[in-house]
């Protein structure tokens, strides 16, 4: 029987799962989105086009390839909404391409304008969310106040739920000196919201199931990453859902022994958008030359991404738990020119060393990282295909993160390009 295959980001995001994801979905039956929302920003380029996803999977642009969006994933409409047009301006036919589980939780306008109200109300201490209402959506969720898709459904139901909970919110969002919601103006705008989006909606449960049963291929994308993970990170600098391999479970209804292969994306270096601890981080000219070098701004927000060396201590961490089994490198093209690149390999907080799995976030703040540098190299490596093709000192940076981790190194992307990876056997 074909194994589900997952693949799960290590960092703090924006590894290049999306990427990654379009060239494992070549030959998938199924790309599956479990976790997360809009906060999520996945690009791919194929053909000189970029396409950036928030909340559809970023399989989608394979021909043979159909998008669920399981249970887990938390739908502000209008941002799916624009992704349905910019797919279909782009001659994509949806229908039967894009399947949305009725068990999906809405985020209504009064989440958005709650977590952008606390973020405020923290001032300096702001956590540096996506201000998509993540949290305000999820945290419905688990007390019995959310609206699902399964009400949108049921028109009637909507109207009823969204009109009780927006009343209170109104009385929440004037705490905070923040403009209410206007709720027969949100109301209309679902009403035709609604309309576009109910042809989608299926039992994404029975269909993967069946899926499974059938052989088919099925390839599931993990938004966010294992050290943003609720449960497994640095809270409250966490995101709001579980993004470990065992949440595609509750996420999507798929039984843990019908996974295979976990793949685990590692960047090159590391980023990391928002506040909370990030302990290999560069702060000085050198931060900024790799920032600009690499891109690294947000797909969903445009933020400035903070960035910095590799930390293996926290990524070897992030392979334990959520079991990867290969791994995908990418960005390592970005670090061309660097005479000297360093690695985090061990943490050390008042003279005795330290665990990623043991800090909290204050621990993380006072640590020591202990690093390892290795030689650079000068050549530009977009163009190599083949191992054997880039420098060797490329190929020992690359050799010791597997053995540094343990895990079989099967994908080294050198661009951001559909075609711009090397495969290894
Ligand atoms: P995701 O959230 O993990 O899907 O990653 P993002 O799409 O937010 O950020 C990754 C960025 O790096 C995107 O702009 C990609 O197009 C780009 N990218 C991905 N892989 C590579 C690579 O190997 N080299 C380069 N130069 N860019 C890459
Ligand atoms: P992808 O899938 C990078 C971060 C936010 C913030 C924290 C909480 O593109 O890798 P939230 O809006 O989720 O409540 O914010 O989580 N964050 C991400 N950072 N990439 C992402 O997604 C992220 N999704 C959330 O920056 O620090
Ligand atoms: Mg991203």
């Amino acid at each position: 029987m074909s194994k589900v295959s997952v693949l799960v980001g290590t960092q703090w995001g924006d590894e290049g799962k999306g990427r990654i994801i379009d060239l494992l979905s070549s030959d998938a039956d199924f790309a599956v989105r479990f976790n997360g929302g809009n906060n999520a920003g996945h690009t791919i380029v194929v053909n000189g086009k970029k396409y950036p996803f928030h909340l559809i999977p970023s399989g989608i642009l394979q021909p043979n390839t159909k998008a669920i969006i399981a249970n887990g994933v938390v739908l502000d409409l209008e941002v799916l909404l624009s992704e349905i047009k910019m797919l279909e301006d782009d001659g994509l036919n949806l229908k039967d391409k894009l399947i949305i589980s009725d068990r999906c939780h809405i985020i209504l306008p009064y989440h958005k304008a709650l977590d952008q109200a606390y973020e405020n109300a923290r001032g300096s201490e702001k956590l540096g969310t996506t201000g998509r209402g993540i949290g305000p959506v999820y945290a419905d969720k688990v007390s019995y106040n959310g609206i699902r898709i399964y009400e949108l459904v049921r028109w009637e139901l909507f109207v009823e739920k969204f009109t009780f909970q927006a009343n209170i919110k109104n009385k929440i969002l004037k705490t905070f000196d923040t403009p209410v919601i206007d709720i027969e103006r949100a109301l209309e705008k679902f009403k035709k919201l609604r309309e576009i989006i109910l042809p989608y909606v299926a039992d994404t449960y029975q269909i993967l199931t069946n899926a499974i049963k059938d052989n088919k291929k099925v390839l599931v994308e993990g938004a966010q990453a294992v050290l943003l993970d609720l449960d497994f990170s640095a809270y409250p600098f966490t995101t709001a859902s579980n993004v470990v391999t065992g949440s595609i479970n509750a996420g999507a209804g798929i039984p843990p022994q019908k996974i295979g292969d976990v793949w685990g994306v590692v960047k090159a270096y590391t980023s990391k958008v928002g506040s909370g601890p990030f302990p290999t981080e560069l702060k000085d000219k050198s931060g900024d030359d790799l920032r600009e070098k690499g891109g690294e701004y947000g797909t969903t927000t445009g933020r400035p991404r903070r960035v910095g060396w590799l930390d293996l201590e926290s990524v070897k961490f992030a392979c334990e738990v959520a079991g990867i089994t290969k791994i995908a490198i990418t960005k390592i093209d970005i670090l061309s020119g660097l005479k000297k690149i360093k690695v985090g390999v061990s943490y050390n907080l008042n003279g005795k060393s330290i665990s990623y799995s043991s800090c909290g976030y204050d621990e993380l703040e006072k640590l020591k990282v202990e690093y390892k540098e290795l030689d650079g190299w000068d050549e530009d490596i977009r163009g190599c295909r083949k191992f054997e093709d880039l420098p060797k000192t490329c190929q020992e940076y690359i050799k010791f993160i597997e053995k540094f981790l343990g895990v079989k190194i099967a994908i080294v992307s050198v661009g951001p390009a559909r075609e711009e990876y090397i495969k290894l056997v």
